[in-house]
């Protein structure tokens, strides 16, 4: 009986967040907030593989987060650690020979992971939307700003005057720094930063509830990087969206950031404010990527200087992944899994030192 009643209330949900979708550009400028008891996503337990001639690559190995409507969360970790494969999951743009095996990703409750192509086109954009460091690439070379940014907003069912879809447009355009008038424009008269704010611009239209932003600056010059950045600062606390910044630059995510998530091949090994993670880093991981940014008011070093390299994906050896690089390493983490740990203030930490239940000379478990 429970379950029937939690089945209606979704298939309520689901019916409403439909019949909801905008249909003109009044619509959209009242959209963009879900129901604000539900945080705006919710990943349980994602696992994205890519099937190899070396065996399976669990590239997204188990994630699970959440974040409430309007919070920012930046997710860092060497290269080649899953971050692109968990944010083009999260948008349900995994390409063979990838696919995610299992999990949930619930938008404003509603589970992604099942929806079809052609449910899931509607809700990219219009619910959940991509900023990646490539997008100014993708405009299309031959047509006006405006015109592409109304091209999508009419394949999301957007009918209404051109007047009014124009006056959209100009509005997202000031929003993101730029004048009215580059929206008469074609992307060869905008520079790299501008092509990036248009994609912004683009990416946002539609208020969409969770923006993933895949190293957005990653293409630019440091002073337009950190122009972009504030611009896409501007956007989330205009909109109220909930952002997950992709980015290896510590120093530069946490300015944006609200939380910080650590990644280390293919899991989330550490998550907490930006101030837990930058002032009292929990996980070995986490302590020697900070001590690696040597002055975070540089805000411009890059993660390196960690002894060994991050290994392969395929046929892990047991126990924690990062043992063989780990200078805390003790002899329960070359057999035992480390599992997540919840260490207080909605901080949660995978590693051994932390889990009561292992027993580690160098335990830090009170
Ligand atoms: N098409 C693919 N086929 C097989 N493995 C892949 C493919 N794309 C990415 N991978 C592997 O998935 C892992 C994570 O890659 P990626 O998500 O790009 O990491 P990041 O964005 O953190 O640099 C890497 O080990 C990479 O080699
Ligand atoms: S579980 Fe062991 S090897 Fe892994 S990070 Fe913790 S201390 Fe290091
Ligand atoms: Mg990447």
């Amino acid at each position: 009986m429970a379950v029937e009643t939690t089945t209606n209330a979704v298939a309520d949900r689901e019916q409403s967040t439909r019949s909801e979708m905008p249909t003109t550009v009044d619509d959209l400028r009242r959209s963009g907030m879900g129901d604000s008891s539900l945080p705006a996503i919710d990943v349980k337990d994602l696992k994205v593989y890519y099937d190899s001639e070396a065996g399976v690559v669990k590239a997204v190995d188990g994630v699970s987060f959440a974040l409430q409507q309007g919070e920012r969360l930046a997710l860092v970790g060497e290269s080649g650690c899953g971050k692109t494969t968990l944010g083009m999951a999260l948008m349900k743009l995994t390409k063979a020979p990838g696919y995610i095996d299992g999990g949930q990703i619930l938008l404003d409750g509603r589970d992604l992971v099942p929806l079809d192509d052609e449910e899931m086109r509607l809700a990219r954009l219009a619910e959940i939307a991509l900023v990646t460091q490539s997008a100014m690439n993708a405009l299309n070379p031959v047509m006006r700003i405006e015109d592409q940014i109304f091209d999508g907003l009419i394949d999301h069912g957007i009918k209404d005057t051109k007047e009014n879809l124009r006056s959209h447009v100009y509005d997202l355009l000031l929003r993101v720094g730029l004048r009215e008038n580059v929206g008469r424009m074609f992307p060869h008269e905008l520079s790299g930063g501008m092509k990036q704010r248009v994609a912004i611009a683009t990416g946002t239209s539609m208020n969409p509830k969770v923006i993933v932003a895949d190293e957005p600056t990653s293409a630019l010059d440091v002073v337009v990087q950190r122009q972009v950045m504030m611009t896409l600062s501007r956007v989330q606390r205009d909109t109220g969206a909930a952002v997950i910044l992709i980015g290896h630059d510590m120093g530069l995510v946490a300015q944006f950031a609200d939380r910080i998530g650590v990644m280390y091949a293919g899991k989330l090994v550490d998550i907490g404010t930006v101030q837990q993670i930058i002032e009292e880093p929990k996980h070995p991981y986490t302590k020697l990527l900070i001590n690696s940014v040597p002055d975070l008011e540089e805000k411009r070093e890059r993660l390196t200087g960690i002894p060994g390299i991050p290994p392969p994906l395929v046929d892990l050896p047991p126990g924690c992944v990062f043992a063989p690089r780990c200078p805390s390493v003790e002899g329960p983490c070359n057999e035992l899994e480390p599992k997540d740990t919840d260490i207080g203030d909605n901080r949660h930490v995978m590693c051994h030192l932390f889990d009561p239940d292992v027993a580690m000379a160098g335990s830090e478990v009170a």
